[in-house]
């Protein structure tokens, strides 16, 4: 069974406190959250005071995607409001392995996103550090773009790497994200997918979150 994240990004920005309580009842079990700096991505999105917010609506895991240059400043600030994931770009770090590090060492998960362009092979050496890998199916900075199909075969590698090594890092698939491309993503080896525009953009938005749960 995939873990459903809903990524709040295509939530009405004037309704966010309905909006965890849609996610609360709902399968999902985490909550997806997508920081903006207007420099690794040309948009800026929120910050830390809505997510300290969002904290206090719900129990569901938090799951930050740092799309911000210079992502270890904020790393113990991260922790301090309340995220369960922290997930920082490889493109933004010169020193990944020391800032997954960092992010364990407080008690929180370390994801790594990986742009479309950026190959598998700039996060080998660290693969084992990792609890969740990000591979990101749209260029990042806006939501409801189309999924970029070449990027089932690097999903599809990934898995074969970490089945070949033994490792219990998990491949989340953010972009793009669809009740008509869900299949195809698990089956390529997705353990996780985010779903902004499909989830909130629909009628029944926890039906479609039960029928992405329930996808294998
Ligand atoms: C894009 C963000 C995504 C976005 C996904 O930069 O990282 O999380 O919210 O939105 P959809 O699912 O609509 O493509
Ligand atoms: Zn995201």
């Amino acid at each position: 069974m995939p873990i459903i994240a809903p990524s709040l990004l295509a939530a009405d920005f004037l309704e966010i406190g309905k909006a965890c309580e849609m996610i609360n009842q709902s399968e999902a079990a985490w909550l997806h959250l997508d920081v903006m700096d207007g420099r690794f991505v040309p948009n800026i999105s929120f910050g830390t005071p809505v997510i300290a917010a969002i904290r206090k609506a719900t129990d569901k895991i938090l799951d930050v995607h740092l799309m911000i240059e210079e992502p270890e400043k904020y790393t113990p600030l991260f922790n301090e409001i309340g995220a369960n994931i922290l997930t920082v770009h490889a493109e933004a770090c010169t020193h990944l392995h020391r800032n997954i590090q960092h992010i364990k060492s407080l008690g929180m998960k370390a994801g790594v996103a990986l742009n479309p362009h950026t190959p598998l092979s700039s996060i080998e050496e660290v693969l084992q550090d990792i609890d969740v890998v990000c591979i990101m199916t749209v260029n990042p900075g806006f939501g409801a773009q189309k999924f970029i199909p070449s990027m089932l075969a690097k999903i599809e590698r990934l898995k074969h790497i970490i089945l070949t090594k033994g490792y219990t890092t998990q491949i989340e698939i953010d972009g793009g994200v669809t009740l008509e491309n869900a299949p195809e993503i698990l089956k390529a080896g997705a353990d996780i997918l985010v779903a902004g525009n499909t989830v909130f953009g629909a009628k029944d938005p926890i039906k479609t979150i039960e029928l992405l749960s329930k996808m294998s």
